[in-house]
Formats: structure tokens, C-alpha cells, sequence
């Protein structure tokens, strides 16, 4: 299918210029003349590509670039501005609400083909990528949905570690790394038998050695994808490690261990203790809170940061105790 081109251009003689140029290039092109008429059609028939004059009656270039890029539906569709403006603040406006390149009127049709053969296969490698993480953000899902007691579990445990890493003041990285590690830090399950997952009484030895399993098959099934940066795999592969080296599957010891992976094990700890599963009902906060200042004087978490994280949920109010009531009897299980 020919790769297809949105022409927003109220110009005559440009509107006539760019049609032939890219027609004689294979592309198929379509053209409107207000910013208006733009986002109906973007919206109508998504394009591969979008060129847009940035002086436009009624809404202009900027606007359109800025809505083209706020939405999640358009936010990666390329925009070549092409612009008579000389201006350098003009240009770099353009930049600012999202536009992916400029050219300067009158073009050279050799360098906005050349521009947009290059923008155009950038979009299909971030098509593929997303795609690919798409699968696997279903998957970690999917495997949440398999029981109620962990339902939602991936999403909260991404936000409280988000929330965290704000309140320590991170950069936007590792907040964004943090927040995709909590997210997806359980998906190596998908490998557990749910028999194991959703047992209500204590794990034998070797049941316990299967969900061990899980960090080192969550970190196998996402290593690959080339948008997760080092520290969300970390927080994948290593959030079931103890400060004192007693946890799993590397028994790391303090130095060892990133503060966002950290960050994403006291989110996760706080989560198990905090909602009803198999084997245990939810806690009210405040022994939640106990217990884990209990366990970072055993040495298991980092002290700090679970004063951090306590001091943060009392900002927030972050998490609503469930209205269900718990009705499972309370195990002795180590949490997986
Ligand atoms: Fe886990």
C-alpha cells in the first residue's frame, strides 16, 4: 500500500508543487487547506505523514502540531513543517510544539523527499517497537487477570513506584524507568502454573523454587525490547532482592542494587501486604507500615527509603484499602 501523505497548505502554487512532487514519488497525497480540516481527516484516515505550512487561516501550523502531538492516537505520525518564515525563534517555536522537521519555502525537492523517506521509515521501526511492547504490557496484564487478588496489582505497584521516585525528586528517566519496572515486574509468571500462583496454603519447598523462577523469565521476555532501558530490566529481573543478600535470583547485597530497583521492591512489598491474596488477607496501613520498618531493621530494605515511601503515601493518599472483606484465612507464606 502506498504510504500516505496529509498536505495542509492553503497556497495554490505550493498545494500544486508538493502534489507532483510526491505523486512522481509514489506516495498518495492528500490536501487541506485549513489546520481544522486537517485534524477531521487525521482523525478520519490517520496518515503516515503529515506536511503543514505553519501560517494558516483560523487555527495554525503550531496548534495543529501540538495537537497532532498530544494525542496518544497521532503523537507518532512525523510532521515536516514548511514554512517561508526565516525567523530563528519561529523555527524553534515549531520545534517546541512538536513539529519532527523544517523546511524552508522555496524547497528543494530533493531534500523534502530525502527528509521524508527518512522520518517516514523512523515510523515504521517505532510502529514495530511499540507493537512489540504492546504484547508484552497485554501480557503482564493477562497474567494479573488469571486472579482477582492480583488484578491491578502491575498498574498500582508502577504508581506508588512513580509517586516514589517524584517525591525523591529523579529525574523524568528513572521516574519513567521505575514506573515501567512496576508495571511489568511480575510478568515472568506467565511461566508459574496458576495451580502454584493461586494456592491458598503454605508452598512446599519446591513450589517455591517454581515462582523463584519468575524475575529471571520476566527479565528473558523483555530484555529484547529495545524501548525498556537498563533499569526497568533491573527492576524486572531483581525485585526480590534482600539488602542482606538473602533474596532472589542473584542475592545482591545493598551496593549492588540501583535505588529504582529499590524503589520498585518496597512499592511491591507494600502492595502484597497492603491487598488480600490467596494465602493472607489485606493489612490496614499502619501494619503494613510496621512491617516493613520491621524488615528494614533485619536488613532486608533500605530504611531510608521506606521512611521516603511512608512519608510519600501520607502526602498522596495514594492507596484506598479495598471495600471488599477479606475472607481468607491467614497463612504462613513468605510472599512471592
Ligand atoms: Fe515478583
Amino acid at each position: 500500500m502506498a504510504t500516505t501523505v496529509l498536505v495542509i497548505e492553503d497556497e495554490r502554487s505550493s498545494q500544486m508543487m508538493l502534489r507532483e512532487l510526491l505523486e512522481q514519488e509514489g506516495y498518495s497525497v492528500q490536501i487541506v487547506e485549513t489546520g481544522e480540516d486537517a485534524l477531521a481527516s487525521v482523525n478520519d484516515d490517520p496518515p503516515d505523514l503529515v506536511i503543514c505550512d505553519l501560517l494558516l487561516p483560523k487555527m495554525d501550523g503550531y496548534e495543529v502540531c501540538r495537537r497532532l502531538k498530544a494525542s496518544h492516537a497521532t503523537r507518532f505520525i512525523p510532521i515536516v513543517v514548511v514554512t517561508g518564515l526565516a525567523e530563528l525563534q519561529q523555527r524553534l517555536d515549531a520545534l517546541d510544539a512538536g513539529a519532527d522537521d523544517i523546511l524552508t519555502k522555496p524547497v528543494n525537492p530533493l531534500e523534502v523527499i530525502a527528509r521524508i523517506r527518512g522520518l517516514v521509515r523512523n515510523r515504521s521501526l517505532t510502529l514495530e517497537l511499540e507493537s512489540a511492547q504492546n504484547v508484552v504490557f497485554a501480557l503482564a496484564t493477562a497474567i494479573e487477570q488469571k486472579d482477582s487478588y492480583t488484578e491491578g496489582h502491575g498498574e498500582r505497584v508502577g504508581m506508588f513506584s512513580r509517586s516514589l521516585a517524584e517525591h525523591l525528586g529523579l529525574s523524568q528517566t528513572d521516574i519513567l524507568a521505575v514506573q515501567t519496572g512496576g508495571l511489568l515486574h511480575d510478568v515472568g509468571k506467565i511461566g508459574c502454573p496458576d495451580a502454584i500462583l493461586n494456592k491458598p496454603g503454605p508452598l512446599t519447598r519446591d513450589e517455591f523454587e517454581v515462582i523463584k523462577r519468575h524475575p529471571v523469565a520476566g527479565w528473558e521476555i523483555c530484555r529484547h525490547l529495545k524501548s525498556l532501558g537498563d533499569a526497568t530490566l533491573h527492576c524486572i529481573r531483581n525485585h526480590h532482592e534482600r539488602l542482606d543478600g538473602s533474596g532472589y535470583p542473584d542475592s545482591l547485597t545493598s551496593g549492588e542494587i540501583p535505588l529504582t530497583t529499590r524503589i520498585t521492591t518496597i512499592c511491591d512489598v507494600f502492595d502484597a501486604l497492603a491487598t488480600a491474596r490467596a494465602y493472607k488477607p489485606a493489612f490496614p496501613l499502619e501494619t503494613c507500615y510496621k512491617i516493613l520498618r520491621e524488615e528494614s531493621e533485619r536488613g532486608w530494605w533500605d530504611k531510608e527509603l521506606v521512611r521516603a515511601f511512608i512519608d510519600m503515601m501520607g502526602e498522596r493518599e495514594l492507596f484506598k484499602p479495598a471495600k471488599r472483606a477479606v475472607l481468607k484465612p491467614l497463612f504462613e507464606r513468605p510472599a512471592p
